[in-house]
C-alpha cells in the first residue's frame, strides 16, 4: 500500500498526518514548540524548531502507523501563513521568523499603501490591502530596523517553504500562501513585478511559485536520513493553512462555504473567478485548486475569545472539568446554553487582538457592553460565543455581498465540536450548518494535494469527492433567527461608536 504525508507547520505545533491512498488516516502526530513575544504585540518563532518538529513528527507518525518510510509516495506541506524567514546565501536563518499575528508593522503598511499610489491601486495590483500580519510589511520593517541583516538576506521564505527547503533543497512556494505575502499578482498567479519595483524589493529574494498540486522538489538524501523517508520522494506545493483546511473540508466548488472556529475564525469561499472586495475587508487569494481563487474573512479571536474567557475567568471550572474528566468547554457551554438567546441584552466585541475582517483595525479591543446586576458569568460566556459568531456573520455578509453564492455551510475547528455552538451558528448565519467527516484540517488537505500531484486522484475536487462526506446538520430555529436579526445590527453599531475611543486608548499606551 502507498501512503501520503500531510505536514502542517502550525503556530502551536507541527502536525504530521499519515494517510493511505483511499484517504484513511493511519496516524496523526503533533509536536509543539514555543512562540516568543519580545515586545507587546510582537510574535516570533525559531524556524529550527519547525524543522525539528517536522522530523520528529514524521518519525513518530511512521512508527505509530507501522508504515515503512519507503512506502510514502508523496508529501504535502501546509502552514501558518504570512510569516517571514530570512536566509543568507548559504541558507542559514538570519533571525527568528516574524509571524502572522505580529502587529509591529503599522507604519510599513502605510508606507506600502503610499508607494503603491493608494489603497485602490494596491488592491488592483495584488487584490488585497496592506495588513500588519502580511509578509511584505515585515520585509520593509526588517529593511528599516535591521539594515545590515537585510543586506545579508538572499532568500525570504514562508514558514512551510522553509521546511520545504530543508526537505528538498529547493526555494519554492505555491500560489495560495504566496497570495498572503501581498507581493503576488493574485489575478495572474505570479509575483507582482510592478509592486516589487515600487517597494524596491529584489525579485531574486523570492522563491519560485507553483500551483498547489505541482511537484516542487524531491527529498534530498540528507532529509531522507533525518526523517526515515526515501530520498527522491516528491513534495508538492501544498497550501497556506486556510486553503489547505478548505481542501480538507471539501470547499472546492462554488456555493460551498466553510466557517472554521479555531483560535481565529475564518469564513472561506471558493471562487471560479477573482472576486475582489474594493474595500479590502476580506482577503482575495489564489485557491489550492489549480486556476481557482478564494475569498475569506478572518476574525482574529473567535474561539480565542472563549479560550481567553476560560483561562482568565473560569479556572474553577477548569479544575472541576479535570475532576470529572471532561473538557472545560463542555461546562462553559452548558452554562451558556441555559441563558436565553441575546444574553439578556449583553454584547461582547471579540477584538482581543485587534481585528482584520471587517475593520482592519489593530487598535480595536474587546468589551462586554450592557452589563447589569442581573448578569452572571453564564451570560458573559454566552455573550462571548454570540459576539464571536456575529463577527463570523460579518464575514459571511461581505462574501455574499460580493456575489459569491452561499448554498452550503460546513463548520470546522473546535467550535464545530460543540452542538450548542453549531446551533448558535445556524441561528446567527440563518442557514443550516454541516459537520464533515474529516477533522484533521490543513494536514489532511495537503495529504490530498500530495495524492493529486502524484497521480492518486486526477484533480482536487475528485480527491475531495472520494474522501470527504458531510455528517451532522444543525438547522436554524426560525424564532431565534428573527431575534438575532434584530440584535445583530446593534453589534455592528457598537464598534462604530467605539472606534475612535480605541484609537485614543492605543495612543495613550
Ligand atoms: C490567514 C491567517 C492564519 C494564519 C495562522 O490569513 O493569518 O490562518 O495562517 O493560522
Amino acid at each position: 500500500m502507498a501512503y501520503l504525508l500531510g505536514i502542517d507547520i502550525g503556530t502551536s505545533g507541527t502536525k504530521t498526518l499519515l494517510v493511505d491512498t483511499r484517504g484513511r488516516i493511519k496516524a496523526s502526530v503533533t509536536v509543539e514548540y514555543p512562540s516568543y513575544a519580545p515586545r507587546p504585540a510582537w510574535s516570533e518563532q525559531a524556524p529550527e524548531d519547525w524543522w525539528k518538529a517536522t522530523v520528529g513528527s514524521i518519525r513518530l507518525a511512521l512508527a505509530k502507523g507501522k508504515v515503512k518510510g519507503s512506502h510514502v509516495t508523496g508529501i504535502g506541506l501546509s502552514g501558518q501563513m504570512h510569516g517571514s524567514v530570512f536566509l543568507d546565501k548559504s541558507g542559514v536563518v538570519l533571525r527568528r521568523a516574524i509571524l502572522w499575528n505580529d502587529q509591529r508593522t503599522g507604519a510599513e503598511c502605510d508606507e506600502i499603501t503610499r508607494r503603491a499610489g493608494g489603497r485602490r491601486k494596491l488592491i488592483s495590483m495584488v487584490s488585497n490591502p496592506a495588513l500588519t500580519g502580511f509578509t511584505a510589511p515585515k520585509i520593509l520593517w526588517v529593511r528599516k530596523h535591521q539594515p545590515r541583516l537585510y543586506q545579508r538576506a538572499a532568500k525570504i521564505l514562508l514558514p512551510k517553504d522553509y521546511v520545504r527547503y530543508r526537505l528538498t533543497g529547493e526555494f519554492a512556494t505555491e500560489v495560495s500562501d504566496a497570495s498572503g505575502t501581498l507581493l503576488l499578482d493574485v489575478k495572474r498567479r505570479r509575483w507582482s513585478k510592478k509592486l516589487l519595483g515600487l517597494l524596491k524589493i529584489d525579485p531574486d529574494l523570492l522563491p519560485a511559485v507553483y500551483e498547489s498540486q505541482e511537484v516542487s522538489g524531491c527529498l534530498t538524501p540528507a532529509a531522507a536520513r533525518a526523517t526515515g523517508l526515501a530520498a527522491g520522494t516528491p513534495v508538492v506545493g501544498g497550501a497556506g493553512d486556510q486553503a489547505a483546511g478548505a481542501v480538507g473540508n471539501g470547499i472546492v466548488r462554488r456555493g460551498v462555504i466553510s466557517a472554521t472556529l479555531g483560535t481565529s475564525g475564518v469564513v472561506f469561499a471558493h471562487a471560479d473567478t477573482v472576486q475582489t472586495d474594493p474595500k479590502g475587508r476580506v482577503h482575495t487569494f489564489c485557491h489550492a485548486v489549480a486556476g481557482k481563487w478564494h475569498v475569506m474573512g478572518v476574525v482574529l479571536a473567535a474561539g480565542g475569545s472563549l479560550q481567553w474567557f476560560r483561562n482568565t475567568l473560569c479556572q474553577d471550572l477548569v479544575k472541576q472539568a479535570k475532576r470529572k474528566k471532561v473538557d472545560p468547554y463542555e461546562l462553559i457551554t452548558a452554562a451558556a446554553a441555559k441563558v436565553p438567546p441575546g444574553s439578556h441584552g449583553l454584547y461582547f466585541l471579540p477584538y482581543l487582538t485587534g481585528e482584520r475582517t471587517p475593520h482592519a483595525d489593530p487598535n480595536a479591543r474587546a468589551a462586554w457592553i450592557g452589563l447589569s446586576n442581573m448578569h452572571t458569568r453564564a451570560h458573559m460566556a454566552r455573550a462571548v460565543m454570540e459576539g464571536a459568531t456575529y463577527a463570523m456573520r460579518d464575514c459571511l455578509q461581505i462574501i455574499s455581498g460580493l456575489g459569491v453564492p452561499v448554498r452550503e455551510i460546513r463548520v470546522a475547528g473546535g467550535g464545530a465540536k460543540s452542538a450548542f455552538w453549531r446551533g448558535l451558528q445556524a441561528d446567527i448565519y440563518r442557514k443550516a450548518v454541516w459537520t464533515v467527516s474529516s477533522e484533521e484540517g490543513p494536514a489532511y488537505g495537503v495529504a490530498l494535494l500530495a495524492g493529486v500531484g502524484t497521480g492518486v486522484w486526477k484533480s482536487v475536487p475528485e480527491a475531495c469527492d472520494a474522501t470527504i462526506r458531510t455528517l451532522k446538520v444543525s438547522r436554524p430555529n426560525r424564532k431565534t433567527v428573527r431575534l438575532y436579526d434584530q440584535l445583530y445590527p446593534e453589534y455592528g453599531r457598537l464598534y462604530r461608536s467605539l472606534k475612535d475611543d480605541f484609537a485614543r486608548i492605543a495612543a495613550l499606551q
